[in-house]
């Protein structure tokens, strides 16, 4: 028998060394339980983002665009699968975790709660939103918990391929007409704030942090990510020549970072607490899927019994 301590030696060892942890060994319930949490969530919003876009395949504007855009949607689904899997590492069951999105119990990213009005919201997104979810995901391949870490290689290499998708359309519509060069700024306008807001509170109102910081769950603090964000994302403002909705948005060369608005943390909370604009929406179309899905699950499940007594047999 190993003593309890041995254990604990074993997982404070493994994070003091920066290696990873792996399905076999001893967590911390409270390691575990914020460990299921954040990869569920992540899962469910990988989820959930395949609907602002999907929104738009049907009326893509040419066969480019459309497989484009449809790749990118089949995308997020392979990156929910890659995230459900993880989580089931851990025990968690993936029935029980869609029931938790469904009946409102577990959250995903507030950003997937806003509508997408035009086709321009498309390059936005791929632009503003990708670009945001590469720089919380990439310190995660160096996340503590080896399949998540491991998960995320492969999910950022193709989050980047969606931010350059969404930037290359946004530049092509501003080579465009007026009313292109239009439909971008107002797309960006509307994303602008959400797309800040996707790294969650700010430091000063983040419980979680710093115990996640600890468990090398999460490398850097919501504002430091927020930051980096910024300042990489004005330059390609810039180049694109579209205006970010944001007056106080200057360089401060004393920080060697750009200085930016108050964002409006009323809003974040609200469409948090379920009041978006789009949040029933989302939900109640997540519910309608699982539910006309459920007949592949029996039929799965059916199958397998039948190939397990046939074996038997043999
Ligand atoms: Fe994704
Ligand atoms: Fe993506």
């Amino acid at each position: 028998m190993t003593e309890p301590n041995d254990l604990e030696r074993h997982f404070e060892h493994t994070l003091e060394k920066d290696q990873r942890l792996e399905p076999r060994d001893w967590l911390p319930d409270g390691y575990r339980k914020t460990m299921i949490r954040q990869i569920a969530q992540h899962a469910h919003s990988e989820i959930i983002g395949m609907q602002p876009e999907g929104n738009w395949i049907t009326r893509a504007p040419s066969l480019r665009r459309k497989a484009i855009l449809l790749a990118k949607v089949q995308d997020e689904a392979g990156h929910g699968l890659y995230l459900y899997s993880a989580a089931e590492t851990l025990g968690a069951d993936r029935t029980d975790l869609t029931e938790r999105l469904i009946s409102g119990r577990q959250k995903y990213s507030s950003i997937f709660n806003y509508p997408t009005l035009t086709f321009a919201d498309v390059g936005v997104i791929g632009w503003l939103v990708d670009g945001a979810a590469i720089c919380n995901q990439v310190p995660l391949c160096r996340s503590s918990y080896g399949p998540y870490a491991r998960a995320m290689i492969r999910i950022c290499k193709e989050e980047s391929f969606h931010q350059r998708q969404g930037y290359e359309l946004l530049m092509t519509m501003m080579r465009g007409t007026p009313e292109q060069r239009e439909m971008v700024q107002e797309a960006t306008d509307r994303y602008w704030w959400p797309s800040l807001m996707m790294f969650g509170p700010p430091d000063g109102d983040s419980p979680n942090t710093e115990q996640s910081m600890a468990w090398k769950i999460k490398r850097h603090t919501n504002d430091e990510l927020r930051q980096r964000f910024v300042d990489m994302t004005v330059p390609q403002a810039e180049a694109l020549g579209v205006t970010l909705p944001d007056p106080e948005l200057a360089w401060n060369p004393e920080r060697g970072h750009y200085d930016f608005g108050e964002i409006d943390w009323g809003e974040f909370k609200e469409v948090l607490r379920g009041n978006g604009p789009c949040n029933t929406q989302r939900v109640e179309c997540r519910r309608r899927a699982h539910e006309d899905g459920a007949w592949v699950r029996e039929a799965a499940t059916a199958h397998a019994a039948k190939h397990t007594t046939r074996e038997a047999a043999a």
